[in-house]
């Protein structure tokens, strides 16, 4: 694979950043994963707005202006002949010579950016077909989920509770109200309704959140933005979760006890349906 980091493309074993690096030692970096379907960018836009926002949320300058990084992306899918899969970039605030819990100025370390392609299978997915089994576990990351930043070890630690008890992942809950996925937005469809947490400080602001809502009510279908507990899951006729990588995936179980009847439910094959129509 060829990778670009910090103005250079490179095959990745020769890429390297510094063990100062603040995204390697603090977690001090953002992050975007844009997905690709036949050599096309899914909503380039979306991305690039919530990552400067992300970026301006911890004071971060970016090393690059928007429509290079649109360059960058468009130069890594043609280097590598990308025609499914995605695009993870990563600007961290880069490496001052040492290491210190205070930002460096940005005028004398500038931020670093590396970003590299990764092939996979989105529009046929078995996952559709079958559906995910979650679990549900105490929320325990930091306050501010809608700055999309490195900091995933909770995510990482959920996820692994699911594994062991074979599910494919975990609903975070707070305050005994589901807040999202490890990686995902949640959603859960009752009487034709769909129902998903409302935007705030407590969750990412999915991109595949935001266009599946669009397309839900130009579709004429309901949607309301609370909060909903495990159990009006589990007593829900759908669940369903949403990311760039995912598009829509329906939820068949979550801690044990079957959604609906047990299959993906026709609102969420819908909206996927729909998103993969409009999008791609
Ligand atoms: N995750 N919530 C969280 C916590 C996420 O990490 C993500 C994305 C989403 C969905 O956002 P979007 O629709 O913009 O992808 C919601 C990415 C895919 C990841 O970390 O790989």
């Amino acid at each position: 694979r060829t990778v670009y980091v910090n103005g250079d493309y490179l095959p990745e074993t020769e890429a390297k950043v510094s063990i100062f690096d603040r995204g390697f030692l603090m977690a001090d970096a953002v992050y975007e994963v844009t997905s690709v379907i036949g050599g096309k960018i899914i909503d380039f836009a979306g991305h690039s707005v919530r990552l400067q926002r992300s970026m301006s949320e911890l004071e971060m300058v970016s090393p690059v202006t928007m429509d290079e990084l649109l360059a960058i992306h468009r130069e890594l899918i043609t280097k590598n002949d990308l025609d499914e899969g995605g695009i993870y970039l990563q600007i961290t605030r880069g490496a001052p010579g040492d290491r210190d819990f205070a930002w460096p100025d940005p005028e004398e370390v500038p931020c670093g950016i590396v970003l590299f392609t990764f092939n996979k299978p989105l529009v046929d997915s078995k996952v559709m077909d079958e559906g995910i089994k979650v679990i549900s576990i105490a929320d325990e990351r930091w306050g501010r989920r809608d700055i999309k930043t490195t900091q995933l070890l909770y995510p990482s630690f959920a996820k692994m509770q699911a594994k062991k008890k074979g599910c494919a992942d975990a609903w975070l809950v707070e305050d005994g109200l589901v807040t999202e996925g490890t990686a995902n937005n949640a959603y859960i469809v009752k009487d034709g309704t769909i129902i998903t947490r409302q935007l705030g400080n407590d969750i990412l602001h999915g991109i595949t959140r935001a266009a599946i809502l669009r397309f839900a009510v130009e579709a004429q279908m309901k949607v309301e933005e609370r909060p909903f507990t495990i159990e009006e899951a589990q007593q829900a006729d759908e669940a369903f979760v949403t990311s760039a990588t995912g598009f829509a995936q329906p939820v068949i179980e979550i801690d044990g006890a079957t959604i609906g009847t047990g299959v993906p439910g026709d609102i969420s094959k819908r909206l996927r349906e729909i998103y993969t129509e409009e999008m791609i």
